[in-house]
């Protein structure tokens, strides 16, 4: 078997309220699991607001991440165009909200699946990944643990 140059490789955005917490979580602890499986992918986030675009992570999620050995204080928010409904295959919210935003910016010939985040991970289809916005620090481990579940689902779906 030869390996096909024309096989596109997997295009994926995280996508959430803010682009500061969960959905910049989320292209950490996927960009740490397809590096460490050796898998190419294009990988972005963004989010459904505007009020942060061009901000870092929040510092609780920068802390989380490097505490778990990622470092995602290169990121910087964008707001999601409609461009991301071609340019990626799949667009990956955290919550419902997020979800229903994002199928109201979704063009005519838009390609790109659009799903939950969680949909991907055995026995959690469905569920949100909470806010951890309003939240202590805690709540940031635990969008870390959710986040990083959904990495491995992608990089063994793609493996
Ligand atoms: P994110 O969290 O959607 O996970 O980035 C939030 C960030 C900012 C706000 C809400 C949620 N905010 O209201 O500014």
């Amino acid at each position: 078997m030869h390996e096909d140059s024309n096989v596109r490789k997997p295009a994926i955005l995280f996508l959430c309220l803010g682009n500061i917490c969960r959905s910049p979580l989320a292209e950490g602890a996927a960009r740490a699991a397809f590096a460490a499986a050796g898998i190419e992918a294009a990988l972005d986030s963004a989010g459904t607001g505007d009020w942060h675009v061009g901000h870092p992570p929040d510092r609780r999620a920068m802390a989380e991440a490097r505490r778990r050995g990622v470092d995602i204080s290169d990121l910087r928010a964008r707001q999601l165009r409609p461009s991301d409904f071609v340019d990626f295959d799949l667009i990956l919210a955290a919550d419902d909200t997020n979800l229903h935003d994002a199928r109201a910016l979704r063009p005519a010939g838009a390609t790109a699946e659009l799903r939950l985040m969680l949909d991907l991970v055995p026995g959690r289809a469905g569920e949100s990944v909470a806010d951890p916005y309003y939240g202590d620090d805690g709540g940031f481990a635990a969008t870390w643990d959710d986040v990083s579940a959904v990495a491995a689902a992608l990089v063994a779906a793609s493996g």
